[in-house]
């Protein structure tokens, strides 16, 4: 595998190549991150990753500092994987030339609900360094996680609306036995923590289980799965039943027909934020 640091040193390894295959990440990889990397093999090669923690998509009080950064055990892990050919890491001086006045502005009915409420400003750093990255490595296809729903949609209205040449194709979460989705930010929880992370998953299974039994209700379905996790110390932030093609309420009419549903939750045990969604 070959780590470049530089879009030089980029173009020079992709010169030439159609058939790009592209998995941006923050890093600190995991089983999620390595199957995305696999995915993008069967979608299109030379498979090139990306490893750059961006600023632009952290809160003033979020957890930039200190997330975490793990360059070297990254590149092990990629190095024994060996599906990915070229690694790119830039720095921020390469990736937000100065001076770095241009954003992507998501609509606010995608990039302001959800995430995009409790995260003000993080789809607008999400959509800009992923169309700087799609600018640098030139992918004809890039490969994101279900497990940040919102983030694959944004990223697919986006890559429409800027007629981007890339076709976005999305990968299932990857889970630990107990159901708890794989993120980098689980390195954050307490051993207690760790034990219950896995009631957020299984709130979700359980908000399904109520609708498969013929609740139709999506206020009540969504604050029995707030209450459950509020009782168990979660602070939740949000738990929502929306349509899987707009991330929008169902109407009533809908949830009578078989309108495809996805139920996403953001919660915070002790300071570590989790999120999760199933598609019910
Ligand atoms: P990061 O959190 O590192 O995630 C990189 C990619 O891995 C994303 O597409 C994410 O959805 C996917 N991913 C993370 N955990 C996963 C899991 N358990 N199962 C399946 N896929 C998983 O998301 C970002 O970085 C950034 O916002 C980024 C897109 C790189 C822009 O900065």
């Amino acid at each position: 595998m070959k780590v470049v640091h530089t879009i030089e040193e980029l173009r020079d390894q992709l010169r030439g190549q159609l058939r790009v295959a592209f998995v941006p990440t923050m890093g600190n990889l995991h089983e999620g991150h390595l199957a995305l990397m696999k995915t993008a093999r069967q979608h299109g090669d030379p498979v090139v990753a990306s490893i750059f923690v961006n600023r632009l998509q952290f809160g003033p009080n979020e957890d930039f500092d200190r997330y975490p950064r793990t360059l070297p055990a990254d590149i092990e892990k990629l190095e024994r994987d060996r599906n990915v050919y070229v690694l790119f890491a830039p720095d921020e001086k390469e990736m937000y030339p100065e001076p770095q006045n241009f954003r992507v502005q998501p609509p606010a009915d995608l990039g302001g609900i959800l995430e995009g409420e409790f995260r003000p400003g993080f789809f607008t750093g999400v959509s800009t360094v992923v169309l700087k990255l799609l600018s640098c490595v030139q992918p004809r296809v890039a490969v994101f996680g279900k497990k940040d729903y919102q983030q694959l949609m944004v990223v697919r209205a986006m890559c429409r609306q800027f007629q981007l040449p890339v076709e976005i194709v999305p990968q299932e979460t990857v889970r630990a036995e107990d159901g708890l989705a794989l993120s980098s930010r689980n390195g954050y929880l307490t051993p207690q923590e760790r034990a219950e992370a896995p009631m957020l998953y299984a709130t979700l299974r359980r908000l399904q289980a109520r609708l498969h039994e013929g609740v139709r209700d999506t206020a009540l379905l969504e604050r029995e799965a707030i209450a459950t996790l509020t009782e168990r110390g979660w602070k939740v932030d949000y738990v929502a039943v929306r349509r899987q093609r707009d991330l929008l309420p169902p109407t009533q009419e809908e949830m009578e027909r078989e309108e495809p549903l996805v139920a996403l939750a953001a919660a915070k045990l002790g300071t570590t934020r989790l999120i999760d969604n199933l598609e019910l």
